[in-house]
């Protein structure tokens, strides 16, 4: 069997190091592998598969090489400068940051999804936002029976996706407040945040990613233009709300949709729980729903609450619950790069 060498730009991030995970536990035909950051933690040690690597600095010449594969997770600036140097030496990126997701030349892939734009590729991939990939896994079986005519994206997502400032911001939020600090108090400096412009602790924050001119974040249109672009509907009707919550791991998402078709509730469901990935958590009676606890750790999109939305026609309610790190992130771009293997053999 054909064995292949795959680099991992970003190996220390929070994405990198559940990639590593990932990649442990799948356990692909790759024989080498190479784990790059920036100078900061060049030469730092990781075990991997019983082996220990030192961590390399990316530059210019990091390609030159040769490698079959890269999964990038070191923002957008590192993926513009260093990907097409990856491409041009024969690699295949599969890319976290949102540098190439709108390019219509880059496929936008969630394997359950769009499989088959994995082929499409000249060299680069964009692995979708976060909040982005979990809702349309769940969406997808269902756009497929009675077609989509709206969505409405209500989000409650954790300060992990804001990598490991992020997560300093929440714990050290906690931390200040067993400490007797007064909590109720928006003054950043006070809490020497890292990440969000007010503490996350005992806060919701609408505001993930920037503020565009439109009114909506940055983090609200991926998810509007990131999910037209999957499901091949460019006009699809679509408006999103995303808010920070303090939750360490996994997004919870509320998801309206509204079908040209009509559906049996029972029927959907089904359908629902017959998919690919998706885990159907929806006992009202036995008080079972999805929650960011249960999904941690795992790679399957938790579906719970499913229930008829009343006031409108063809209307739907559903709770969305998945692991950002992983089906979000690292998950996803490993599992494009099994499909890719899957291709070469
Ligand atoms: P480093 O640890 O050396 O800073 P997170 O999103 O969790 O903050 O992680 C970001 C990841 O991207 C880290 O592994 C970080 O490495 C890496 N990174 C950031 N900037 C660069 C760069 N210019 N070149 C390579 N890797 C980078």
């Amino acid at each position: 069997m054909k064995s292949f060498k795959l680099a991992l730009v970003g190996a220390t991030g929070v994405v990198g190091r559940a990639a590593q995970k990932v990649l442990e536990e799948k356990n692909l035909p790759i024989s080498e592998y190479a784990f790059f950051a920036s100078k900061k933690s060049a030469g730092s040690k990781i075990n991997f598969l019983g082996k220990e690597y030192i961590v390399r600095e990316l530059d210019e010449h990091s390609f030159d090489e040769g490698f079959d594969f890269a999964i990038f997770s070191a923002g957008a600036g590192t993926a513009k400068k260093y990907a097409p140097i990856a491409a041009e030496h024969g690699c295949i990126v599969v890319d976290n940051s949102s540098a190439f997701r709108m390019d219509k030349d880059i496929p936008l892939v969630v394997p359950e999804v769009n499989p088959e734009e994995i082929k499409n590729n000249h060299g680069i991939i964009a692995n979708p936002n976060c909040s982005t990939i979990q809702a349309v896994v769940a969406l997808k079986p269902l756009d497929d029976k009675y077609t989509i005519k709206r969505i409405v994206y209500s989000t409650y997502q954790a300060v992990s996706g804001a990598g490991r400032d992020g997560i300093d911001d929440l714990e050290n939020g906690i931390k200040n407040f067993k400490e007797g600090q007064d909590i109720n108090v928006a003054e950043s400096n006070k809490y020497d945040l890292k990440k969000f412009p007010y503490p996350i602790f005992n806060n919701c924050l609408p505001h993930i990613d920037v503020f565009l001119d439109n009114g909506y974040t940055k983090e609200e249109m991926k998810m509007i233009n990131e999910t037209r672009k999957i499901l091949g509907k460019p006009d699809l009707a679509i408006t999103a709300t995303t808010v920070r919550v303090p939750v360490l791991n996994s997004h919870s998402e509320s998801i309206n949709v509204e079908f040209e078709n009509e559906f049996d509730i029972n029927e959907l469901k089904d359908l629902l729980s017959k998919s690919q990935d998706i885990v159907l958590v929806d006992d009202i009676n036995e008080e079972k729903y999805p929650l960011a606890t249960s999904a941690t750790g795992q790679d399957n999109v938790l579906v719970g609450r499913v229930r008829r939305d009343y006031s409108i026609k063809n209307g739907l309610n559903f709770w969305c619950v998945a692991d950002n790190i992983r089906k979000g992130a690292a998950s996803n771009a490993v599992q494009i790069v099994e499909k890719l293997i899957e291709m070469k053999s």
